[in-house]
């Protein structure tokens, strides 16, 4: 066990990351979407080291963190589109494969052809990767298989014991990951929804396709286009279950199902919009967002996900957004988080 150090971004906090990250070391850092755990790009035991930190499976590609555009020229084919989008998109929330060179590292990317590239927002980011000059391979900074940690107590809870440094910069803006988006096999195709919507990006490229598995999940023998798609993954510890149909049926559906469990001798909570919190009242109400605001949910899903393994709810209920927009992102990551179990609301009320 190492001690793990958690400290806000000053000069010297971010030359001790810098110098960690020199010596092959991994250090944690907020993005504008989540933490990220980096560690040098083009050092292979760093990279390895990332995956046992994790707990995560091998064959799961890495995104790789750049400063400024001219550092891809030594790392990766730039393909056709890709250009505006980063123009428009960079520094911010989209992460865009391109063609690998031999400069980086097969641990990298699971031995794909393919190397996943993104230019974060995020000051302390932006810092960190300027003044150690490295590229940054980084996933999210959670034990696999947990929800992605949207602030650095998350991350201590996850990383503790396991890496000498955490940057701390507070909550993170968007909450959830970056878009991946796959230019390289002709429309190009989202892998991963998040802060740069499909209408966003349809704008700069003309159509854009959804990778099916967005929204359901993989059927027996699929391929996932992105690995990551594969695992079980955004998961409390509790059952989550989803209930769509009309607003006020859904609220009186997510009370009966919650007072039922609790009859039952479970611990159930449900996660509602601001707008309903006082209507259940009486149910455990976590607040996800406004009902108008699909970015305020995505803003705290993780973070709810993770009060309600803090709380240890074993039944939990939620309402849905419609998945367009950033709505769409979220629906991807609530509809794993809920191995996408969904009741109509009108079913649940006909019920007596
Ligand atoms: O917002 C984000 O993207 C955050 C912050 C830290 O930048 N990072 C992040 O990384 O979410 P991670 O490793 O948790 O998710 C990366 C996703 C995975 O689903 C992975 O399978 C996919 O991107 N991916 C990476 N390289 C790929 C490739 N070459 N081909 C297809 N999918 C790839
Ligand atoms: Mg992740």
């Amino acid at each position: 066990m190492i001690t793990t150090q958690v400290l806000p971004a000053t000069k010297e906090s971010l030359e001790e990351a810098s110098r960690l990250l020199h010596t092959g070391e991994l250090v944690a850092f907020p993005t504008e979407t989540v933490y990220g755990l980096g560690a040098n790009a083009l050092d292979r035991e760093a990279v390895l080291s990332i995956f046992a930190a994790k707990g995560r499976p091998a064959d799961n590609p890495l995104i790789v963190h750049i400063y400024e555009e001219s550092q891809l020229e030594d790392l990766c084919e730039i393909p056709k589109g890709a250009r505006p989008l980063m123009e428009k998109f960079w520094p911010g929330p989209l992460t865009i494969l391109m063609p690998k060179k031999d400069t980086i590292p097969p641990e990298v990317t699971a031995g794909l052809p393919t190397v996943a590239m993104r230019m974060p927002s995020h000051p302390v980011a932006r810092e960190l990767l300027r003044v150690c000059g490295l590229p940054i391979a980084a996933p999210s900074a959670n034990r696999s298989g947990k929800p992605s940690p949207t602030s650095s107590h998350y991350v201590y809870q996850d990383m503790q014991g396991q890496i000498p440094l955490i940057l701390d910069g507070g909550d993170c803006d968007v909450g959830l990951e970056s878009t991946v988006l796959d230019l390289t096999h002709g429309t190009p195709t989202i892998l991963r929804p998040g802060g740069v919507t499909k209408e966003m990006l349809e704008e700069v490229l003309g159509p854009v396709e959804v990778a099916g598995s967005v929204l359901r999940p993989l059927k027996q023998g699929e391929v996932a286009l992105s690995p990551g798609m594969r695992y079980r993954h955004y998961s409390p510890e509790g059952e989550v279950t989803l209930v769509q149909g009309e607003e006020a049926d859904v609220v009186s559906a997510l009370h009966k199902l919650c007072r039922e469990a609790e009859e039952d001798g479970h611990s159930a909570c449900v996660m509602c919009f601001t707008e309903h919190l006082s209507q259940l009242s009486d149910c455990h109400p976590h607040d996800i967002g406004s009902i108008h605001d699909p970015a305020s949910t995505a803003h705290r899903l993780f973070d709810t996900l993770r009060r309600l393994d803090d709380e240890g709810m074993k039944l939990i209920f939620s309402e849905v957004v419609p998945a367009e927009g950033v709505g769409l992102a979220v629906m991807n990551r609530l509809g794993r988080a809920a191995a996408f179990r969904m009741l109509s609301a009108s079913d649940v009320l006909a019920v007596t």
